[in-house]
């Protein structure tokens, strides 16, 4: 299946199964704007235990926090969002449609990528195991040509980028012959910045009324906290504050369903280090950010670094971990090393002193920052993504089988009746009532038993029980597992051992120490 065809199918599997739904669906939508359904209000908060967990839990020295979306406009200011928070815009004039002219260019540089693979995919199928792809890609002449273009346009535009020469970008787009996809054309206006903060006013306009902005990044809420937290919980050089929030930018490029919206939510940690150890420490959070991405168990190959090579003014590192989405490789999560760019801007925006006094060596100085920050609501893509299967079974049939790690299921257990009579149902209760104390179970006795496994499926409930008659007798159930659909008898006292240890945040966290 055309992966185009799996995002299709995985988006309205989103919505059938609860998991996600356009925003004010009824009033036809808002863009970019989306509500989480029973399942994935589940799951999602599982990402966020998972994650919260593994930070403040497993790291003595990391503690939470949980600062305001609205903050003094200043600490944007401070930050450089009011100036440089832009995105370079283009209007086509006969679809009237809006892009990112970096977005434009970006896709055409792709294409020029899909030409030298799908080269090398045919040579691969016509010379089979004699294929030698490192010759061929550096001999082909076809190839050789698709690479020069493709490496002088990169060339061509990470210039402009790096020099914001909107001009030039303009000229890209006229001279790569980019045409709108809606009209066809190449009827192009200027290009222009676009600032990606919403803003709103607070107070009354009598009083003067201040305007605030919604914040594009939590990140900000830990800088301006930083020297709180320290002294009132005593830290000491390196710790980290982790924080999980919304944030909202107004993103002219809003596609590709979950993967880039206007509200969302972020999952960041600031670590803070002594000036001089910051790529030590960024190199040891790579490492750590990518392994708890690798124990959800997708396999390595859904994972990559993509290390930035323009860096921002501030950062001295940056990379970001990849996932490999239905619609290619794409960013998940970001591990940057700010340099003490932040509190520094901070201090001289503010005039307070927010230096670090490090009592080891009697000195004060403004610490060094590692920021991990990673979206709760592409993790969420990443997970559906890898997790949706359609497999033939035996009968000829398809199952579609969410394959969700067992410890971010929605739902953990379903506990059915074989059938709606004969005390099956009371005795079905009875089970649930005693293991929904530990884990998320739903009760199902409509429809026959496979209808239900079906359903269970769909939404990735790892394991379904069935009482039957027999259980009446022998204080047994038929334990059905979702990947395998094996299913053993096991007794009703040993349930809740047996699966709390396969469905527990805590049994993934193990895995990551
Ligand atoms: N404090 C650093 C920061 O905000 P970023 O790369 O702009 O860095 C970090 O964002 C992460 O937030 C991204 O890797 C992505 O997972 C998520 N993110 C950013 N913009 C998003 C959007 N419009 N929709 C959904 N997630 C987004």
């Amino acid at each position: 299946m055309a992966q185009e065809d799996v995002f299709k199918k995985l988006v309205s599997h989103c919505k059938e199964y609860g998991f996600v739904f356009p925003s004010s669906e009824i009033y036809d939508g808002l863009g970019a704007v989306y509500d989480y359904g029973q399942n994935g209000v589940e799951l999602k908060n599982n990402i966020k235990q998972y994650w919260w967990q593994s930070m403040v839990l497993l790291h003595e020295n990391i503690v939470g926090l949980d600062s305001a979306i609205f903050m003094h406009p200043t600490i944007w200011k401070a930050s450089g969002h009011v100036d440089a928070f832009n995105d370079p815009l283009i209007d086509n004039r006969d679809s009237k449609k809006r892009y990112r002219a970096d977005v434009l260019i970006e896709e055409q540089i792709a294409k020029y990528e899909d030409k030298i693979n799908k080269e090398v995919a045919k040579a691969a199928k016509k010379y089979g195991d004699a294929f030698n792809e490192a010759e061929f890609r550096a001999t082909n002449a076809r190839v050789l040509e698709h690479q020069a273009k493709r490496d002088a346009l990169h060339e061509r535009y990470s210039k402009a980028m790096n020099a914001t020469d909107l001009n030039e970008l303009r000229q890209i787009i006229l001279d790569e012959e980019i045409v709108c996809p809606i009209s066809g054309t190449k009827n192009w206006t200027e290009v222009r910045q676009f600032n990606l903060m919403f803003s709103t006013e607070m107070g009354s306009t009598a009083d003067g009324a201040m305007k605030v902005y919604l914040r594009p990044e939590t990140a900000q809420g830990i800088f301006v906290n930083y020297l709180n937290v320290q002294k009132t919980g005593r830290m000491k050089i390196p710790f980290g504050i982790a924080q999980i929030g919304k944030a909202f930018r107004n993103e002219i490029v809003a596609r590709q369903f979950i993967f880039r919206m206007r509200e969302f939510e972020q999952m960041e940690m600031q670590f803070f280090v002594k000036p001089g150890t910051e790529l030590e420490w960024f190199q040891k959070w790579k490492e750590t950010r990518l392994k708890w991405h690798k124990a959800l168990g997708f396999g390595d190959d859904h994972y990559r670094y993509h290390d930035h090579e323009k860096l921002a003014h501030y950062a001295n590192a940056a990379t970001d971990i990849e996932f490999l989405m239905p619609f290619g490789f794409k960013e998940v999560e970001g591990i940057h090393s700010r340099t003490n760019f932040d509190l520094s801007q901070h201090e001289k925006f503010s005039g307070k002193n927010i230096k670090y006094f490090d009592t080891e060596i009697n000195e004060s100085y403004t610490p060094y920052v590692i920021e991990t920050s990673i979206g709760v609501d592409r993790m969420f893509l990443s997970i559906m993504s890898a997790a949706y299967t359609e497999e033939k079974l035996e009968n000829g049939e398809t199952r579609v089988v969410l394959k969700l790690p067992a410890a971010l299921a929605p739902v953990k257990l379903a506990v059915m009746p074989l059938v709606k009579k004969d005390g099956l149902p009371e005795k079905a209760r009875e089970i649930m009532n005693n293991l929904k104390f530990h884990f998320n179970c739903q009760y199902d006795e409509k429809d026959s038993i496979g209808k239900r496994y079906r359903r269970q499926d769909a939404i990735g409930t790892p394991y379904c029980i069935t009482v039957d008659h027999q259980t009446l007798e022998d204080n047994c159930v038929t334990l059905r597992n979702r990947d395998t659909m094996q299913q053993e008898r096991v007794a009703i006292d040993q349930l809740d051992n047996l699966i709390a240890g396969k469905v527990s945040i805590t049994s993934l966290l193990k895995t990551l120490q």
